[in-house]
């Protein structure tokens, strides 16, 4: 197979299903050599499986290259192993893609404990062990060979991290979370040459549909759009995984049907000074109704 990703060796996460599969296709069909991770359990993160076998194979008839991986990205020994069947198989990891994820939405008020960290364990846990693992192993390469390899970490937002969502704190604490983390591992790595951004995909899969869910990446003939299929986003995935990409870094982008946005979140939006002076806190809605909010707080006179 040849393509942007040529010779490249990928980790994607979570790949057995949905818009992983989608991204271990698409990373395969640009030329990578794919470890296609898998725990292979339902949407809420039950039981295990051999689901990431099956799209090894059709990566394998396709031409490819891949093997599976059946580890808990959860589990650091596991995720260690994950890295070093990379190398084992291919000689290398180049491309790390954090895409694993599951769901236990309930409002705040009926979510258990365990609803948390169940779902924390895999989105944020999961992520930060893999980039870990693959920082730790580049930083080693790139000692070694003179100071900078190549490395490129794909991390999974969403709609519910970046803007909240009603029945997700946990999912949504856990994708914004990863965005933290995107921002400051594009930062630490960027003198060994590692790009790291975060996608935010979508699709109607198990994890967002349940029953409603597509068909799986695989089963959309070469050109076949679909808007809610869970393959949208993995073209966007390889391009941030490609050499062309490698002045990208520390960015999150949405590829939602036909669209691709490039997100910013958290810029000042308005500044007011206190000239010094300790604060009053019976003055601050004065100040925000007139200087920031531009509205006139409950029950406030802006008369003076
Ligand atoms: N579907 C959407 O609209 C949407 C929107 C925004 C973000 N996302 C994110 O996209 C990613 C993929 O979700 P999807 O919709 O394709 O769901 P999916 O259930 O089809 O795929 C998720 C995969 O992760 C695997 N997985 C779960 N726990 C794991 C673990 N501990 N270790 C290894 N693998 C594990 C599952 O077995 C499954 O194959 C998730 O991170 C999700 O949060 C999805």
């Amino acid at each position: 197979m040849s393509g942007i990703l040529q010779g490249k060796v990928a980790l994607v996460t979570g790949a057995g299903h949905g818009i992983g599969r989608g991204h271990a296709l698409e990373l395969a069909k640009q030329g990578a050599k794919v470890v296609v991770n898998d725990l292979g359990g339902s949407a809420k993160g039950e039981g295990s499986g051999r689901v990431a076998e099956e799209v090894c194979e059709i990566i394998r008839a396709r031409g490819g290259e891949a093997v599976p991986d059946f580890g808990d990205v959860g589990d650091e020994a596991q995720v260690e192993a994950m890295v070093q069947r990379a190398i084992d198989s291919f000689g290398r990891l180049d491309i790390l893609v954090n895409n694993a994820g599951i769901v236990r939405d309930k409002a705040i008020w009926n979510m258990g404990a365990d609803d948390f960290d169940l779902v924390m364990r895999v989105h944020l846990r999961g992520t930060w062990l893999t980039c870990r693992a693959a920082a730790r192993y580049w930083r080693e390469r790139a000692k070694a060979e003179g100071g900078k390899v190549y490395g490129r970490i794909i991390n999974t937002t969403s709609g519910a991290g970046l803007l909240g969502n009603f029945g997700q704190s946990n999912y949504a604490t856990a994708k914004a979370a990863t965005v933290g983390l995107t921002l400051t591992l594009s930062v630490e790595l960027a003198s060994i040459g590692v790009t790291v951004n975060a996608v935010g995909p979508g699709g109607l899969t198990r994890l967002s549909a349940g029953d409603k869910a597509l068909k799986e990446a695989d089963q959309y003939a070469e050109d076949e759009w679909e808007p809610l299929g869970p393959k949208v986003s993995s073209p966007l995935v390889a391009w941030l995984a490609s050499e062309e990409a490698g002045y990208v870094s520390g960015q999150v982008i949405r590829a939602i049907r036909d669209k691709i946005y490039w997100m910013h979140g958290w810029t000042e939006a308005r500044t007011i000074s206190n000239g010094n002076k300790p604060w009053k806190a019976e003055e601050l809605g004065k100040r925000f109704g007139t200087e920031v909010f531009g509205v006139r707080a409950a029950g406030l006179s802006l008369g003076g």
